[in-house]
């Protein structure tokens, strides 16, 4: 298996909060998907609790599994702070065994692109399926890519977010680049942070494992499970050509 190549990308979970805080409509979509098929859920790389922290609001019984200690932390501290009960492990998600079944597994925010090869999706597969229980979901939420963004010209710099320094510094602006493995299919991503008046202070990477709807639905099948639906937004349009989202909701066979 690749080792996992995303520590400096998750290294301040206040940051990730920023450059997140626009995103909400997923969580109502995951919501919907636990009032149908219940709990316990299970959140695969939960990172600061954007989504597990107003799941647990409503009283779900929500288990976090994230590799990042900087991100649980954070995540620790947000929940306590709310005064609300979530069960945060520290593990990586292709190799877990926790004492709990749960009815409901969920993969949400194209988190499962920071896993680059086949044996670390199988070993992921695997682990989630010992952990469902026999009427459970599993849930992927990731982008339907989109081959121009793969192709851009790598010289090219696209600002991607705009916040301000937690650290009180001034603004950040992230701008980013990229350049595509069509070999390996991961999209070699790098972000540039610059803060206040200093220009690419640093420079993180991100890379994807890009996934084609079909290989999706292909990697499933042949871990299996059976894919009940597939699903194009968050606001449950069936999936097809123009849809923004791979949003898979899947039971082993
Ligand atoms: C895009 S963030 C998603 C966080 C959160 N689910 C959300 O929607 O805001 C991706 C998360 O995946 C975690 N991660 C990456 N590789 C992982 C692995 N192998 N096992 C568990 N977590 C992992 C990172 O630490 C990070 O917190």
């Amino acid at each position: 298996m690749k080792p996992i190549d995303c520590e400096d990308l998750y290294s301040d979970g206040r940051h990730y909060d920023c450059q997140t805080k626009y995103l909400v409509e997923d969580i109502p979509f995951h919501l919907r998907q636990i009032k149908k098929y219940g709990g316990p859920v299970l959140e695969l790389a939960c990172g600061t609790g954007r989504i597990t922290i107003p799941m647990a609001e409503k009283g779900i019984e929500i288990t976090g599994l994230d590799v990042s200690e900087t991100m649980l932390s954070h995540a620790r501290k947000k929940a306590a702070k709310k005064g609300v009960n979530v069960e945060w492990i520290k593990a990586d998600c292709r190799n877990f065994k926790l004492n709990k079944k749960f009815n409901l597994i969920f993969f949400p925010f194209n988190s499962i692109t920071h896993l680059h090869d086949l044996k670390s999706l199988e070993a992921c597969f695997s682990c989630v399926k010992e952990h469902l229980t026999h009427k459970g979901r599993f849930v992927i939420d990731v982008f339907n890519p989109h081959l121009d963004i793969l192709m851009r010209d790598p010289s090219r710099r696209y600002q991607i977010s705009q916040y301000s320094d937690p650290d009180g510094k001034g603004t950040v602006i992230i701008t980013e680049n990229n350049i595509y493995d069509t070999a390996t299919q991961i999209n070699r991503i790098k972000w540039y942070y610059s803060i206040g008046k200093e220009k690419d202070k640093f420079v993180v990477e991100n890379n994807m494992r890009i996934l084609f709807p079909q290989e999706l639905d292909a990697l499933l099948l042949y871990n299996g499970f059976t894919i009940e639906t597939k699903f194009g937004n968050y606001d449950e349009t069936p999936f097809d050509s123009a849809s923004p989202k791979q949003l898979v909701v899947c039971y082993p066979k």
